[in-house]
C-alpha cells in the first residue's frame, strides 16, 4: 500500500546498480522516508534493473538509441517520470547527459553521485585520472544536478587516502563501499524529509546554507 504522503523517488541507472541497492536498503529499513516509485535506465541490459525487479519496484527502459534526438529522449523520460508522480530524482550511475530543459524541470529535485572530490575530476574514468595525477586522496560527491556536467551545487563529499600501489579498480571499490553507498542514501534521506533544499543555487540543510560540501562527519546514525 503506497502511503499517500511519502515523497516518491525515482532512481536512474545505466549499470550495476550498487548505489541503487544501497538506496533500496535504506528505504526498506526506514532511513529514507519515501517510496521508490520507479527505476529507469537508458540500457535494457543494465544489471541494476534486476535489483529493481527483485525489490518489486516498477521499472522503465528508454534506450537512448531509439530516440531521434537527445531532446526527444529527455522529453520521453520527463513524461515517464511525471506519469509516475515522481518528486525527487536520484542519478545513480546514470551515464547520460541530460539537457537544459530536463534539468530545469527537475531543478532542485535531482541529485547525482559522482566518484571524485568535485570540482576535481568531473567526467569519466575518475579513479585512473586521480592515480595518474598522484593524488594522495580521492573520494565521492553528491551534488544537485545543474546544466554543467558534474558541476552542480555540491551537498556532501567523502574522501579516502590513496594507498601506495593502488590501482583504479581497488580505489573505485573503496570509494564506492566506504563513501558512495553512505553519502548518497544520506542525501536522499535529507531531501526526502524536506530538509535539503536548493535555494538560489545554494544547497541548504535545515535552513542553513551549505557553502562548502558537508562531510562524513555530518552523516547521521546508521548511514
Ligand atoms: C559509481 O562509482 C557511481 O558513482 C558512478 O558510476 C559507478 C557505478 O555505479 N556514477 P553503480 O554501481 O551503477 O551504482
Amino acid at each position: 500500500m503506497l502511503s499517500p504522503n511519502r515523497p516518491r523517488l525515482a532512481v536512474l541507472i545505466s549499470g550495476r546498480g550498487r548505489n541503487l541497492q544501497a538506496l533500496i536498503q535504506a528505504v526498506r529499513d526506514g532511513r529514507i522516508p519515501a517510496e521508490l516509485a520507479l527505476v529507469a535506465s537508458n540500457r535494457a541490459a543494465a544489471p541494476g534493473l534486476t535489483l529493481a525487479h527483485s525489490a518489486g519496484i516498477p521499472t522503465a527502459v528508454l534506450e537512448h538509441n531509439a530516440f531521434a534526438s537527445r531532446e526527444a529522449f529527455d522529453a520521453a523520460l520527463a513524461q515517464t517520470l511525471r506519469g509516475c508522480g515522481v518528486d525527487f530524482l536520484l542519478l545513480a550511475g546514470f551515464m547520460r547527459v541530460l539537457g537544459a530543459g530536463f534539468v530545469e524541470e527537475f531543478a532542485g529535485r535531482m541529485l547525482n553521485i559522482h566518484p571524485s572530490l568535485l570540482p576535481k575530476y568531473a567526467g569519466l574514468d575518475t579513479h585512473r585520472r586521480a592515480l595518474a595525477a598522484g593524488e594522495t586522496e580521492h573520494g565521492a560527491t553528491v551534488h544537485f544536478v545543474s546544466g554543467a556536467l558534474d558541476g552542480g551545487p555540491r551537498v556532501i563529499q567523502g574522501a579516502v587516502r590513496v594507498q601506495p600501489g593502488e590501482d583504479p579498480a581497488t580505489l573505485a571499490e573503496r570509494v564506492l563501499e566506504r563513501l558512495e553507498l553512505r553519502i548518497f542514501p544520506q542525501a536522499a534521506a535529507w531531501i526526502a524529509r524536506g530538509e535539503l533544499k536548493l535555494v538560489d543555487g545554494v544547497p541548504h540543510l535545515r535552513g542553513r546554507r551549505v557553502e562548502r560540501p558537508l562531510t562524513m562527519d555530518h552523516l547521521e546514525e546508521g548511514f
